[in-house]
């Protein structure tokens, strides 16, 4: 019977967030002030690829998040993902004309932490103007966002909605703390509290991985201190580096890419059984301003992949 509350989970409307109107740290937004950093001190997490043949299934998801993108099924390339930190693969679906590559997604997801990509059911890639979204435990991502800090938001929204009973964003604890501080992150964290959560778990972020922390923002960061503290106290515990999946969820159900797939056609992989399904959650995209790309660690994921793939484990 779940099947069906997935797929109408794509028809939930978006719910209505009231805006913050706090003032802001960074009015440029994140990425100037924190991707160099995560470029740097983010690891990339070792891992081999398995691509499924054209015409096999793609999850109901790709098949869906596909049509409300305006693009073909038919045109995805679907990929399972074998990080050395978890045990069951990650199904990714890439379409051929989004701008992030297969191993810009690889990459960029591998190097969050393990606790907190362990929230996150498929990730996806499809052409766009630089925006992000997640739903029903998915992240998706239209066009150029591959930056460790779009990563750390989209995902940082599944670990919001899952890693506790409750959405933590939205507990009085999360709010009163947005009352009790004199700012918020910047003008995306002014949208509501979901995206204000995030950004402030991009902070948190960069606080765990940057030798010296907040402070060498030099900004006066400690104006969302209340926000931050609440934060690390929901999820610092999954944010940390290192270890290895403690959970997942059951991938989504497998469908025909459409009418054109050879009746004969079988998915490749057979689904770990008795893992939980996400309850359903959307926030709509956001489009990401003034991102940090990088080109050497682009290159260079690239050729960890290569070595990676043939089996060379020494390389890092
Ligand atoms: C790119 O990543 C390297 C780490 O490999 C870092 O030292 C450098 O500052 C980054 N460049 C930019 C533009 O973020």
């Amino acid at each position: 019977m779940f099947i069906f509350s997935i797929t109408g989970a794509l028809a939930l409307a978006a719910p209505a967030f009231a805006a913050l109107g706090r003032p802001i740290l960074f009015s440029d937004g994140l990425s100037p002030h924190v991707d160099a950093s995560f470029w740097a001190h983010l690891n990339p997490t070792q891992s081999t690829v398995s691509q499924w043949d054209w015409g096999y299934t793609p999850q109901q998801t790709c098949f869906n998040n596909a049509n409300s993108n305006g693009v073909s099924p038919y045109d995805f390339e679907i990929f399972a993902v074998k990080y050395t930190d978890c045990g069951n693969a990650w199904v990714f679906c890439r379409h051929h004309n989004a701008a992030l590559s297969q191993i810009d997604m690889i990459d960029l997801f591998g190097r969050l932490p393990v606790h907190e990509r362990q929230w996150v059911r498929h990730v996806i890639a499809v052409p766009g103007g630089g925006s992000a979204y997640m739903s029903n435990a998915d992240v998706v991502f239209q066009g150029p966002v591959g930056t460790p800090s779009v990563f750390q938001h989209e995902v940082g929204h599944a670990v919001d909605f899952y890693k506790n009973s409750v959405r933590s964003s939205g507990t009085s604890k999360f709010l009163n703390a947005i009352q009790q501080d004199s700012c918020v992150p910047d003008n995306y964290a002014n949208s509501n509290e979901v995206e204000d959560y995030t950004q402030v778990g991009v902070l948190s972020m960069y606080e765990i991985v940057t030798p010296g922390g907040l402070d060498t923002l030099n900004a006066n960061w400690r104006c969302f201190i209340n926000q931050k503290h609440a934060l690390d106290d929901f999820q610092r515990d999954n944010m940390t580096p290192g270890g290895s999946c403690t959970r997942r969820w059951a991938d989504d159900v497998k469908v025909k890419m459409g009418p054109a797939v050879p009746r004969q056609k079988r998915a490749p992989i057979e689904e770990a059984s008795g893992l939980p399904v996400p309850g359903p959650s959307y926030v709509a995209p956001h489009v990401h301003k003034n991102l940090v790309f990088n080109a050497t660690e682009q290159l260079k994921a690239k050729e960890r992949q290569a070595a990676w793939q043939k089996g060379d484990a020494a390389t890092a």
